[in-house]
C-alpha cells in the first residue's frame, strides 16, 4: 500500500472489549465510503497486531455488513499491548522495550493519513502519548465502567448493566424462596457505575462501590433490619474495586514487576464476613465477563454510530487530538488529554447516591 490519491484512515480496538465496538467500526466504514471516499484499513489486534507486523484488513461497506448486533470486535483486541511497554519473550525472558516509535513508522509506511483509536482510559492513555510524538489520533471512548471522563457514558455500559440487572432479578427469586443473602460481584474496576445503577435498577438492598469504603458491621445491621421486618432474604451488589474502611481494593492475580492486575475476591469476602457474624445463609456469585458480552442494547448501538459517525468527521477535517463523546443530548469533541486526566467515578455527595439513601439503601459507611 502505498500513497494513494484516496486517503486512508486506519481502525483499532483497543482494552477490553465493549458491545458496540462492530458498530463504531461500521459507522466508520459507511461513513467513510459515502461520505468522505476515504479508504478504511483495519488493524487486528490492537498495537500487538500492528507491531507483529499482521497485515491490516481494507474494511469495506461489504465486510462490515451484518456486524451491528455483534458483541465483541471483528478487529481482535489486546488488554496488554502497550506499545510503550512492550511485553515480549527473548531466549526465554520477558522483555520490556518501548515501540511507540514504531507504531508511527510502520502507519507512514502503510500511508495511512491516521488512526482512529476506539477504546478506554488504558487506550485513550497511549494515545495521549502517541500525539505527543506527532501520531494523528482520534479517539472514541468504550468501556462497559463507564469511569472515562469528558463524557457522560461511554457505550457497553448499557448492555453491561442490563446484564447486571438480569441477574439480580433471577438472584432475587432465589434468595427469597431459600431465605437467603445474596452477593452479587460486578465490574467496573476502580468506579461505581454499573454496581449503583444495577444495584438501583435491581432493588438491591446493599450496594458497595469503591468511592465509598464500607464497614460490614453496617451491612450486617441492615440485614437484621430487613429481618425484622420478616424479609428473610437480601440481595448486595458489590462493585469489584469496593473495600472495606481501611483497607484496599482486592486482586486476583499479580502483573508484570508485582503490580496487581485483575480486581475481585470482594464479594466472597463479603459474603464470608457476614456468614462469621450472623447465622445467615450467603451465596455469593462473580458475574464476570458475562457483563462484556451479548448483542449491544439498542442505546449502546446508537450511541456507538453516532461516535463512529463523528469521529470519522474529525478525520475528514484533520481535527487530530480529539475524542468524540457525549454531553446531554449532543455528540462533541473534545482535547485527549482532557478526557486521560482524571478518571470519572461516582460522586459519594451525589443526586445517584442520595437516592439510594433516600430509599433505604445501605451503602455500607455514612
Ligand atoms: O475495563 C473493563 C473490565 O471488564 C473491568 O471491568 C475489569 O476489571 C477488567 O476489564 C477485566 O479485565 P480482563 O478482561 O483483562 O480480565
Amino acid at each position: 500500500m502505498g500513497r494513494q490519491s484516496t486517503q486512508n484512515v486506519a481502525i483499532s480496538t483497543g482494552g477490553g472489549d465493549a458491545p458496540g465496538l462492530n458498530a463504531v467500526i461500521r459507522a466508520v466504514v459507511l461513513s467513510a465510503a459515502h461520505v468522505y471516499h476515504w479508504r478504511v484499513y483495519g488493524i487486528r489486534d490492537g498495537f500487538d497486531g500492528l507491531l507483529d507486523g499482521t497485515p491490516l484488513i481494507e474494511l469495506t461497506p461489504e465486510t462490515v455488513r451484518g456486524i451491528l448486533p455483534r458483541g465483541g470486535t471483528i478487529l481482535g483486541t489486546s488488554s496488554r499491548g502497550n506499545p510503550f511497554a512492550r511485553k515480549t519473550i527473548v531466549d526465554g525472558e520477558v522483555v520490556i522495550t518501548d515501540d511507540s516509535h514504531k507504531v508511527l513508522d510502520r502507519l507512514d509506511e502503510l500511508g495511512i493519513e491516521g488512526m482512529i483509536l476506539v477504546g478506554g482510559d488504558g487506550t485513550m492513555h497511549i494515545a495521549h502519548d502517541l500525539i505527543r510524538l506527532g501520531g494523528r489520533i482520534v479517539g472514541v471512548p468504550k468501556t462497559i465502567d463507564n469511569d472515562l471522563a469528558c463524557t457522560d457514558v461511554t457505550f457497553g455500559f448499557d448492555t453491561a448493566l442490563h446484564t447486571a440487572t438480569d441477574a439480580i432479578d433471577k438472584l432475587h427469586t432465589t434468595a427469597e424462596s431459600h431465605h437467603r443473602v445474596m452477593v452479587c460481584e460486578v465490574m467496573g474496576r476502580n468506579a461505581g457505575w454499573i454496581a449503583l445503577n444495577a444495584g438501583l435498577a435491581g432493588g438491591a438492598d446493599v450496594i458497595l462501590i469503591p468511592e465509598i469504603p464500607f464497614d460490614i458491621e453496617h451491612v450486617c445491621a441492615k440485614l437484621d433490619e430487613r429481618n425484622s421486618r420478616g424479609a428473610k432474604f437480601s440481595i448486595i451488589v458489590v462493585a469489584e474495586g469496593a473495600y472495606p474502611i481501611g483497607g484496599k481494593p482486592m486482586y486476583l492475580e499479580r502483573g508484570s514487576a508485582g503490580r496487581a492486575s485483575r480486581l475481585g475476591g470482594i464479594g466472597r469476602w463479603v459474603a464470608d464476613a457476614i456468614a462469621e457474624r450472623r447465622p445467615i445463609e450467603v451465596r455469593s456469585i462473580v458475574l464476570g465477563h458475562l457483563q462484556r458480552g451479548g448483542s449491544p442494547s439498542p442505546f449502546d448501538r446508537i450511541l456507538a454510530t453516532r461516535l463512529g459517525a463523528a469521529a470519522m468527521r474529525l478525520v475528514a477535517q484533520g481535527k487530530w487530538g480529539r475524542m468524540v463523546a457525549l454531553r446531554g443530548t449532543e455528540i462533541v469533541d473534545v482535547p485527549i488529554a482532557e478526557a486521560v486526566a482524571m478518571p470519572k467515578l461516582v460522586d459519594p455527595e451525589g443526586e445517584l447516591v442520595r437516592t439510594a439513601r433516600d430509599l433505604g439503601v445501605e451503602l455500607g459507611a455514612g
